[in-house]
C-alpha cells in the first residue's frame, strides 16, 4: 500500500489536524506492515500559486517560454500529480480557515487538479482519471459545523470531498475533531472523536 500524506497546517507544535493524520497514517501502517508513505508538508512548504504562464502551458499554449523559473514550477506541478497518482491511499490534514481551507492546500489541490491528466471532461459530464483511491480527511475547526445551521457555513468538508470526486477520488472519509482550538479547550474531546470514527471505519 503506498501511502501519501499531506499535511498543511503551518504550525508545528500544537496542531490538531497534524496529530489527526498522524494518527490516521500509523493507525493504516499498524494494519499494512509494508505500507510506503510519501509526506508533504504543505503547511511548511507550501506549493507556489499557479502563474498564467504554467497554466497556459498545461493547456497547451505553444507560444510559451519555458524560463528556469516556469520549469522548476512545471516539474512541482508534475511531481504533485505523480506523487497523487501513484498512491493507493490520501492522507490529508485539513484545518477549517475563513470556513474553508487553507491556502496552502488550496495550492496543492490547483496543482493536481489538470484537465487531461486527473479528470476530463466528456458530452457524458466530468470524469475522473484517478479512481480507485481512498481518502482520509483529517479535519478541525474551533467551532462546530454539523448542526444544520453549522453546514450552511462549512465550506471545507464539502469542498474536499466535491474535489476529489472530480478526480474520481469518491471514497473519501472524513476524520473530523470540531470545536477543537489552539487554546487546548475541547482538544482531547476533539481527538477521541476523531480516533473513534477512524476505529469505526477501519474496523468495519
Ligand atoms: C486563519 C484561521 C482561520 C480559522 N477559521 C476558522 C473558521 O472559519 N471556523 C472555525 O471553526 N475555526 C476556524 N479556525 C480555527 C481552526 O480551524 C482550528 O484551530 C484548527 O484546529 C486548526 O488546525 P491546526 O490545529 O491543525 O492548525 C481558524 C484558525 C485560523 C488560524
Amino acid at each position: 500500500m503506498k501511502i501519501l500524506h499531506l499535511d498543511s497546517s503551518p504550525f508545528t507544535t500544537g496542531s490538531v489536524t497534524r496529530e489527526l493524520s498522524a494518527m490516521i497514517v500509523a493507525e493504516l501502517c499498524a494494519r499494512h506492515p509494508g505500507a510506503v508513505v510519501t509526506y508533504r508538508d504543505l503547511g511548511v512548504t507550501p506549493p507556489p500559486h499557479l502563474s498564467a504562464a504554467a497554466m497556459s502551458l498545461l493547456h497547451n499554449a505553444q507560444d510559451e517560454v519555458i524560463t528556469p523559473q516556469l520549469q522548476t514550477e512545471l516539474d512541482g506541478i508534475y511531481q504533485s500529480i505523480e506523487e497523487l497518482t501513484a498512491c493507493d491511499v490520501l492522507v490529508i490534514g485539513a484545518p477549517m480557515y475563513n470556513h474553508s481551507i487553507p491556502s496552502n492546500l488550496k495550492a496543492w489541490l490547483d496543482q493536481v487538479c489538470q484537465k487531461g491528466l486527473t479528470f476530463r471532461y466528456t458530452p457524458q459530464g466530468v470524469i475522473g482519471l484517478i479512481p480507485g483511491k481512498t481518502a482520509f480527511v483529517a479535519s478541525s475547526r474551533g467551532g462546530v459545523y454539523t448542526t444544520e445551521e453549522g453546514k450552511l457555513h462549512d465550506f471545507q468538508e464539502p469542498y474536499l470531498a466535491s474535489i476529489l470526486e472530480l478526480m474520481g477520488v469518491v471514497n473519501c472519509h472524513i476524520i473530523r475533531a470540531e470545536g477543537v482550538s489552539r487554546q487546548t479547550i475541547g482538544r482531547e474531546k476533539g481527538l477521541a472523536q476523531g480516533r473513534e470514527t477512524l476505529l469505526q471505519i477501519l474496523n468495519a
